[in-house]
């Protein structure tokens, strides 16, 4: 085989003169009657190679004296098709043709004076060309090889790779111990589901594959690894969505005897090196928003502060009006505090220019659009000019125009905006008003692109989150991060001295957990971890778990803490949330060399597939499955 001496990205002027082997695959062909031109492409660019019989015998052919050889060469150049896989070597030469600007190599090409193709390939599914347009994703993700092949996703590969090691140099240098944590797990509650691998050596026992390594990096501190990091791969059996995979990559990272503040500090300082390092860009220090400040705002508690838009609490205007929908939600829960998840509230989302641009037909899907959220739907109402000065139109316009100037002060208005109303408790209110903003937003056209495309970047650290939340099926709290975060320094006597059936005392305990969000999209999340026993203990009591149960579940873990355990804190990145936002795409498969599909298939390999019985004897389990029920059927790769 001729091996190459260079690259098919490297080649540049000085070389002229030079003979050079290279390899690669076709990227393009053209056959001008007795010339060959092909495009010879590796990972690294592309290089010009032309056949010509008579520069070619010039060049080197009249040296190596072997007319047929020649001969024979045009004849397996002119077979040549896209993909195939071939060596070359020949003279590089100044591009007769005229340079091509688009190409660092572009201005030289090789006269091939021998040629071996060392493998032809099928015809292909289709081509690797970032020109053309793009074929179906599942034929992209069946022939990912292909894909990969494109330099789009080459650059993906590389921006992935150069992340692992801006990240790395980043935590090592800061003293974190690269520490591997182990796949085959224990199952554990930390909040989604899980994967689970069946034991041969112990029948009727289970394996389960990490949400993340949370329990084993708490641990670690323990042991003295004092600063920890790891980039590792996380499994969680949930459905995929634009931004979540069910095996995902994190940067995860714990830290001894720190507290919020040292903690933050040292993640904020990755972000700012990341950020330069990929991109050049110099993150300024991150602005920080309280949970309740991002829910009352935004509605949500990863706030995509790039546009206004803001949510506004209008429950004592709202309850002087006569409009029936507003007073039976303030009606509701009316005694609780404020803020508590179930007392009634009506919020408002004042539109600029939303008269004329949210069409009768836009705002009535509104209300379709809320109420999965628990909301019965949303009010709407135009504040329109009029020659005898501005009023309220349509929608819910009579009950408002009594009290027009209040609502005028209290939202800002001006005419031609349109408001959004929804009245409920405030959980639902809350949640449903949040997501109907991002649909405005979108609707509006008031997003801006991607940071990566020129767009800002909102970096937002978000604090102080409540330690529980009550599961909506189960009615029963769940920690809002995991069973293991703390309650926030000043929460701690207030925490343990709640009366466990005091649920609005418990639900305003506030942790000392925190998320870094970007552009709406968390990017990472984390927390102070409990090393007291007393809050420990307190926490499996709220989430129902004896303390029979908490050992059988955690007893390695409550073992560990009560053997000298440090205070401890830390938090893990999304890395491929990171290099979606690096690469300015909406879509995680884009930037995962091999990912599932909604449904979580594998469509390169098929996974994943049946297994025959007796391998499912060899670790003692059977299957429910009925291959006659249609309903059961996976879908088709
Ligand atoms: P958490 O569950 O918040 O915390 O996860 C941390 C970060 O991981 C990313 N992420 C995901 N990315 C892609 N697909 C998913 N399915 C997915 N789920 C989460 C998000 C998120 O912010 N052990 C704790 C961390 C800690 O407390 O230190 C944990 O896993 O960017």
């Amino acid at each position: 085989m001729i091996l190459r001496t260079h690259n098919c990205g490297e080649l540049r002027e000085s070389h002229v003169g030079q003979t050079v082997s290279l390899n690669g695959w076709v990227n393009s062909y053209r056959d001008h009657g007795n010339l060959i031109f092909i495009d010879l492409r590796d990972r690294f660019g592309l290089t010009q190679l032309v056949f010509d019989p008579d520069d070619a015998n010039a060049a080197g052919l009249a040296v190596a004296g072997d007319k047929h050889a020649h001969t024979g060469m045009m004849g397996l150049a002119d077979k040549l098709r896209n993909e195939d896989v071939v060596a070359v070597t020949g003279l590089v030469r100044v591009r007769r043709g005229g340079e091509n600007p688009k190409l660092p190599t572009g201005k030289i090409e090789i006269v091939v004076t021998s040629l071996e193709v060392l493998n032809k390939t099928e015809n292909p599914p289709f081509l690797p060309d970032d020109n053309a347009a793009l074929p179906n994703e599942e034929l992209r993700l069946k022939y990912r090889y292909l894909d990969l092949r494109r330099p789009a996703m080459q650059r993906v590969l590389a921006t992935r790779s150069r992340a692992y090691k801006v990240t790395r140099d980043y935590f090592h240098n800061n003293g974190f111990l690269e520490v591997e944590t182990p796949i085959l797990y224990k199952s554990t509650p930390e909040g989604a589901r899980e994967f689970l691998v069946p034991c041969r050596n112990v029948p009727g026992n289970f394996y389960a594959l990490p949400q993340s390594p949370q329990l084993f990096k708490q641990i670690l501190m323990v042991a003295n690894a004092d600063r920890y990091m790891q980039i590792c791969r996380c499994f969680r059996d949930e459905d995929p969505r634009a931004d979540r995979q069910p095996e995902f990559t994190q940067i995860d990272l714990e830290m001894s005897f720190v507290r919020r503040e040292q903690l933050m500090q040292m993640m904020e300082g990755f972000v700012r090196h990341f950020w330069k390092e990929m991109l050049g860009y110099t993150v300024p220090p991150l602005q920080r928003m309280s949970y309740r400040d991002a829910m009352e705002k935004y509605g949500i508690d990863r706030p995509d502060t790039r546009y206004d838009l803001f949510i506004h609490d209008i429950s004592e205007l709202a309850a002087r009006t006569e409009f029936a929908v507003f007073r039976n939600a303030l009606e509701k829960g009316k005694d609780r505090p404020k803020f508590n998840s179930k007392r009634g509230v009506v919020k408002a989302i004042r539109v600029p220019g939303g008269a004329e641009k949210l069409t009768r037909k836009i705002t009535d899907g509104y209300s379709d659009f809320a109420k999965p959220f628990g909301v019965g739907g949303v009010a709407t109402v135009k504040y329109i000019a009029d020659p005898a000065g501005p009023k309220f139109d349509t929608g819910c316009a009579k009950f408002l125009e009594p009290l027009k100037a209040d609502f005028v002060a209290a939202l800002g208005l001006q005419p031609g905006d349109t408001v959004l109303f929804i009245a409920d408790a405030y959980a639902p209110a809350t949640k449903a008003i949040g997501e109907l903003r991002q649909k405005v937003a979108r609707d509006m056209g008031m997003v801006p692109p991607h940071g990566a495309q020129g767009g800002p970047w909102n970096f937002l650290w978000v604090v102080d989150f409540p330690m529980f939340e009550k599961n909506k099926e189960t009615g029963k709290w769940i920690a809002m991060h995991h069973p293991f975060t703390a309650p926030r320094d000043d929460q701690r006597d207030l925490f343990v001295n709640a009366g466990v059936e005091d649920d609005d005392a418990i639900e305003s305990i506030v942790s000392a957990g925190y998320d870094i969000v970007l552009n709406g999209s968390e990017i990472a999340g984390g927390s102070v971890r409990i090393h007291d026993k007393a809050v420990q203990a307190k926490v499996f009591q709220l989430l129902g778990l004896s303390p029979e149960q908490a050992k059988e579940k955690f007893s390695f873990l409550l073992e560990a803490l009560s053997y000298g355990a440090p205070p401890h804190a830390g938090i893990a990145f999304g890395f491929d949330r990171l290099i979606m936002h690096v690469l300015g795409t909406e879509n995680i498969r884009d930037v995962i060399a091999f990912p599932k599909t909604q449904i979580g298939q594998d469509l390169m390999t098929r996974a994943p597939s049946f297994v025959p019985d007796k391998q499912l004897a060899d670790v003692h389990v059977k299957s429910t499955f009925d291959p006659n029920a249609q309903a059961q059927q996976p879908a088709k790769a």
